[in-house]
């Protein structure tokens, strides 16, 4: 009842391809935990063209997307539902900032800057927003309060 106020949140947590190649996935997930988070769903799986271009459709637009698409595709990611309270806002900040190069220098204890090596290859993805993690859960997870369309165990 004490936790009643306090809004539990999900978020979606993306392992990319060069983190789970270069062997991060289970140090990636020991720094989740160490901060508070629980992992209620996960699954490893590799993106076709299609699922990633979708997946980044408000990003179509731009310059890096081919790039972008081609790299999400290179190889498995590791899709994890994050829970706990203000999941959104904190995953954001534990990942650091897009740019990992960059991570280095102003967020040394990021994940990216632990992680990542640049600004395509940055380690993990995390939703930037309530809604964006609503759509990005129900995507990957289908709906995962009543199961329906909960695709969690066809990992690869
Ligand atoms: S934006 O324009 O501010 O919305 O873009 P940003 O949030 O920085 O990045 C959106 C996602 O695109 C990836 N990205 C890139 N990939 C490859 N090359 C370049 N130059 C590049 N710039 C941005 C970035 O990692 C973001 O991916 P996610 O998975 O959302 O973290």
């Amino acid at each position: 009842l004490l936790h009643g106020s306090r809004k539990e949140e999900k978020t979606l947590a993306i392992i990319k391809p060069d983190g789970v190649s270069s062997h991060y996935t289970n140090k990636i997930k020991a720094v989740i935990l160490e901060s508070g988070f629980a992992i209620v769903r996960e699954k490893i799986l590799q993106l076709d063209e299609g699922n990633a271009t979708y997946f980044y459709s408000e990003h179509s637009g731009k310059s890096f997307f081919p790039r972008l698409i081609t790299y999400m595709t290179s190889g498995p990611v590791c899709l994890m539902v994050l829970e706990k309270v203000n999941a959104v806002s904190d995953w954001r900040t534990l990942i650091g900032p897009t740019d990992a190069r960059k991570a280095k220098v102003s967020h040394p204890t990021s994940i990216r800057a632990m992680c990542g090596v640049d600004l395509e290859r940055n380690c993990v993805h995390g939703s930037d927003s309530r809604e964006s993690a609503a759509r990005e859960i129900a995507f990957f997870f289908g709906d995962i309060n009543t199961g329906k369309g909960d695709r969690k165990h066809d990992e690869l």
